[in-house]
């Protein structure tokens, strides 16, 4: 049996299909929807959207996985993307990834226990002449070293200083 909660998701999420209905690979769409809305899109979602759209629940569940901008799960307060495309590496991205991974003690893809920071990898932001590049929060940031991530993961820290517990070494420092 559904909770509440879960009544209420699902049917917004036919609210969403229901808005799309007629159009043209809605899936794609309602999907986004879902994401701006939620946050993740919820395994639940995935046999409601099969239902409502007439396709099976791997199809759906496909599309999901196929597209690394859908998340799965709820993302951490701050999300760092790193980029792995060739011109990144290049100039040293997998290292810098290797150090994230280290000091935030989460792979790619993951996210820290506390729920502070989602760590992702993305290919190409189109600041190709200014990697390593990645994003915080949405904003870009070009030649990005160890030492800027950690300044750059400080200062989302400082916006929402409640919202944070850890370091990137993993140390205590706010509750
Ligand atoms: S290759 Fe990294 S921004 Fe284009």
């Amino acid at each position: 049996m559904e909770s509440p909660g879960a009544a209420t998701r699902a049917d917004r999420v036919r609210a969403l299909v229901a808005a799309h209905r007629g159009d043209r690979g809605a899936l794609l769409p309602i999907l986004h929807r879902i994401q701006e809305e939620f946050g993740y899109i919820d395994a639940d979602d995935v046999p409601v959207l099969a239902a409502e759209l007439n396709i099976s629940r791997a199809d759906v569940h496909g599309v999901v996985t196929f597209y690394t901008d859908f998340r799965s799960e709820p993302a951490g307060r701050t999300v760092v993307r790193l980029c792995r495309a060739e011109a990144c590496q290049a100039v040293g991205a997998e290292r810098l990834i290797a150090y994230a991974e280290q000091s935030l003690g989460v792979a790619l893809g993951q996210t820290t226990p506390d729920g502070a920071v989602t760590l992702e990898q993305v290919f190409c932001l189109g600041n190709c002449a200014l990697g390593p590049s990645g994003q915080v929060d949405g904003q870009l940031h070009g030649r990005l070293t160890p030492a800027r991530l950690d300044a750059l993961l400080a200062a989302s820290r400082a916006a929402a200083p409640a919202a944070y517990e850890v370091t990137t070494s993993g140390k205590t420092v706010n509750s």
